[in-house]
């Protein structure tokens, strides 16, 4: 069978990662184009794809014929204007999270998808194929531990880039932690209350953070999330379970340890590119599986909307300091 053509949307830092993955260690696939406004992006992907054809915009993308299945890594905000076209045009698509920052333009999304008739969209949770994740969900649904009681998460950067805001420590951000909370528990967000914790004076000015985020699933499990983006030292995502009998962790970072200087230490990852790496690469050649047999293999539209629901609610306990109640619309047939 022929290598799926990938058209890659947004070519920033995710979009750049993804390229590298689908040239170099997927199989079954290429990248065919890049559409990427900004010139100087552009040329640094082309080098990655050399046989990748430029287009300023998806209209132009999807109108060349060069297009199987769209790869969506812009930044969210722009995530539904290339959806729109892609579903229109019946391709399979791979989006990254969030689907779209709010409910409303996600249920736009699940709509236009339901009208066409075809699942065609993953969302790019990732953390659903990552080894740790996989194995806590395997070990909660064992029971063997016991029940699960609670969670607590911690998601922390090293750096942000000025573009990020207090509103994207819940959209882009906790968004993961809603999704991986839910895909834990197998039990859908019913509150979030988000508190401050003591501002870190070298956060970029204007953002107040680090947060703690409390999300209470429907199952009754409280999970505490540290959302920290300017830790300096790396980047780190642990998540560590509570149960009945037992505790599980997950998220140390492993490596060689070097015992000198009267010290033990262990490199830490600086970025999500190496900490997530084996997952995205995962995701992706799954996806591109998945496609070839014409479904999809992971998050569909539809939670993408449930985790948008639930960001809603996260948004609103920012601004309030409230604990806030999600509401989610009824699941349609079509994802049943
Ligand atoms: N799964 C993960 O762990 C993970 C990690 C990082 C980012 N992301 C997601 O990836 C997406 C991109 O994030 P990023 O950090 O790479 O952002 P970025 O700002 O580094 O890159 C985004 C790129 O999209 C381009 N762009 C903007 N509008 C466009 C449009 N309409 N058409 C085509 N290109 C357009 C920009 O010029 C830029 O090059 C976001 O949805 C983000 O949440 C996911």
């Amino acid at each position: 069978m022929s290598d799926l053509k990938v058209a890659v949307v947004g070519a920033g830092l995710m979009g750049a990662d993804h390229i590298i993955r689908i040239e170099n260690r997927i199989v079954g696939a290429t990248v065919s184009a890049i559409v990427e406004p900004d010139e100087g992006r552009a040329k640094a992907a082309m080098a990655e794809a050399p046989g990748a054809t430029w287009f300023p915009n998806i209209e132009a993308a999807l109108a060349s014929g060069l297009v199987e299945a769209v790869l969506i890594a812009t930044p969210g905000q722009f995530h539904e204007p290339v959806l729109l076209p892609a579903i229109a045009a019946g391709l399979p698509i791979l989006c990254e999270k969030p689907l779209t920052p709010d409910a409303k333009s996600s249920m736009e999304v699940v709509q236009a998808e339901i009208a066409g008739g075809k699942q065609l969209i993953q969302v790019g949770f990732m953390r659903r194929f990552d080894a740790g994740y996989m194995q806590l969900r395997q070990l909660i649904e064992s029971g063997e531990q016991g029940e699960l009681l609670g969670l607590h998460c911690a998601h922390r950067n090293p750096s942000v880039p000025d573009s990020y805001n207090n509103d994207m420590l819940v959209y882009d951000s906790i968004v993961h932690e809603i999704d991986a909370v839910r895909f834990l528990t197998d039990s859908p967000i019913r509150s979030v209350e988000i508190k401050q914790m003591k501002r870190n004076s070298l956060s970029p000015e204007g953002l107040m953070e680090p947060i703690l985020a409390l999300l209470e699933t429907e199952s009754g499990v409280l999970a505490t999330v540290e959302m920290n983006v300017s830790v300096q030292f790396g980047y780190q995502v642990k998540t560590e379970a509570v149960f009945q009998k037992g505790i599980a962790e997950i998220g140390r970072t492993a490596g060689m340890n070097l015992f000198a200087g009267g010290a033990i230490s262990t490199a830490e990852h600086m970025s999500f590119k190496t900490r997530f790496a084996d997952a995205y690469d995962s995701q992706i050649q799954r996806w591109v599986k998945a496609v070839k047999r014409g479904t999809i293999d992971g998050p569909s539209a539809w939670d993408g909307y449930l985790a948008a629901a639930a960001v809603e609610a996260g948004l609103a306990a920012l601004h309030s300091g409230n604990k806030v109640v999600a509401s989610y619309e009824s699941k349609p047939a079509f994802y049943k």
